[in-house]
């Protein structure tokens, strides 16, 4: 019948609380009013210090009722509970300390000053409770903020995943991220701008000052995009002035949004939004180093039956279809040692032959291995004379060339491939040359060692 009075008297405590707050700093300040011989006040300051301890005592014990029932976490409250015994138990002990004296002495005043101390800390830590730490600062501008030292978390606006963005929901997806990024910082529950909240849907229906905010299927008469695309000198104009202004998409969201009902659950393909409206939103995933295959992965017993045969093999991550193999530990190894690698070489997509006895032969085997995307030929006799047989796979990004006789002139031979990322030439007569090749512009990254790289077209930092 009764429960209600203990969550009740929670809910009161960050109205009981400034009682205490209000009787002990005048028995504080009472402390330090200049005294003669005999102090008047006293009294007034023993009672400020008993009637005080008793209404901390009850803001306490309402403070606990409150952390009981509001779901608090005690690492939260821990100091501002200590803080308020703390508080009751230092005016009761002044209370006594004053009870049979007829000055206030300095030791007393000691006592007073740092009562008041743990009474404003009590007090701004339970304010930081119920408001949240940044209360205070989130109000100042911005740049002031910023010179405090205080982080401030950007909004980031809508995202949309690459895949399925259309499934997306129209409101909580973009809507609101663009709310946020635009406009929340003036209208939220805390920063009332024109008494509206934007920063969820209920807040948005209630509207603000001037009523209802949203006239569903109507953009022109929402004043919710009304007010974007009002001029910007118009004093109406939002976001005002010199405050960071929404793009033309985002506004064009909002207006289709209102259009197509303003509903908080209709999807982007529902309200028929294109792609194109909507692509700078979309994040863009990087593109895999590796190609894109359906292949299944290698059974352990053809893993196996590479590693007898001399070679170093497996997956190039796991649950990949695709191999990494490496011919330097395979001793000897030769270009007819290749039809040993041929009923895999659909999936080989790195292969290293560093060090190995290949010949001219070895290109033409690699030809059909539409996977490949690094290889290795470091320490071979390669014959640059037939690069050109490499810059037809499709998927080659990376080329080791390191200590072979490859010139400048043969490696130009790379420069049809429509994939090739980086050629690694170090220690060879291309590296010497390429100092002194004048304008000579790869489509590719060569690396000669010297730390002088190649400027690409696309460059714009000259090295
Ligand atoms: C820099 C602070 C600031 C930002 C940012 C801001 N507003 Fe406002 N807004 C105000 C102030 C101040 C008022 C009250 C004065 C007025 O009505 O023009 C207001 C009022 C409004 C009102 C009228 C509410 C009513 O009923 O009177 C609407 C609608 C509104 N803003 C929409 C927006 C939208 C939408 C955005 C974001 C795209 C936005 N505001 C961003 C400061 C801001």
């Amino acid at each position: 019948m009764l429960e209600f009075l203990g969550p009740l008297l929670g809910r009161m405590h960050p109205l009981l609380v400034h009682l205490p707050i209000g009787i002990l700093i005048f028995g504080v300040l009472l402390s330090f009013f200049p005294q003669k011989e005999k102090n008047t006040y006293l009294p007034a300051i023993r009672l400020a210090f008993l009637v005080g301890g008793i209404a901390a005592l009850g803001a306490g014990i309402s403070g606990f009722l409150q952390y009981q029932f509001e779901g608090f976490a005690w690492e939260d409250v821990r100091v501002h509970l200590v803080g308020g015994v703390l508080t009751a138990l230092g005016s009761f002990g002044l209370f006594f300390h004053l009870r049979k004296k007829d000055v206030i002495q300095s030791k007393g005043k000691a006592f007073a000053l740092g009562l008041g101390l743990i009474l404003m800390i009590t007090g701004h830590l339970g304010g930081s409770l119920t408001h949240g730490e940044n209360y205070f600062t989130e109000v100042l501008p911005l740049e002031f903020q910023s010179f405090l030292g205080i982080e401030i978390q950007p909004e980031k606006g809508p995202q949309l995943p690459e895949e399925n963005w259309e499934e997306a929901v129209f409101y909580s997806k973009v809507i609101q991220p663009i709310l946020n990024q635009n406009c929340k910082s003036c209208h939220n529950p805390r920063n009332q701008k024109g008494d509206l909240d934007l920063t969820t849907m209920k807040g948005l229906l209630a509207g603000g000052e001037d009523g209802l905010v949203l006239t569903v299927g109507e953009a022109k008469h929402s004043e919710l995009f009304a007010r974007l695309i009002l001029p910007k000198d118009d004093e109406k104009h939002m976001p005002p002035a010199g405050k960071r202004q929404p793009s033309k998409e985002e506004i064009a969201l909002i207006e289709s949004w209102i259009k197509n009902g303003g509903k908080e659950t209709q999807t982007l393909a529902e309200a028929g939004i294109s792609r194109k409206l909507i692509e700078q939103f979309i994040l863009k995933s990087e593109l895999p180093f590796y190609p894109k295959t359906s292949l299944a992965i290698l059974s352990a017993d053809s893993l196996a039956t590479l590693k007898t045969a001399g070679f170093f093999a497996e997956a190039i991550e796991s649950g990949s279809g695709l191999l990494k193999v490496s011919c330097t530990n395979f001793s000897g190894f030769q270009d007819s040692d290749w039809e040993k690698l041929s009923p895999v070489k659909n999936r080989i997509a790195y292969l290293d032959l560093s060090g190995t006895q290949v010949t001219d032969a070895i290109l033409d085997s690699l030809e059909g291995l539409f996977n490949l995307t690094v290889l290795k030929l470091n320490e071979t006799a390669v014959p640059g004379n037939s690069l050109d047989q490499l810059a037809q796979l499709p998927h080659l990004k990376l080329l080791y060339l390191n200590k072979t006789e490859v010139n400048l002139r043969e490696l130009e031979q790379l420069s049809s491939s429509k994939s090739l990322q980086k050629v690694f030439a170090y220690l060879t007569p291309a590296a010497e040359e390429f100092p002194n090749s004048g304008k000579m512009s790869l489509p590719f990254l060569l690396e000669t060692g010297n730390y002088s790289l190649p400027k690409l077209p696309s460059d714009t930092i000259v090295y």
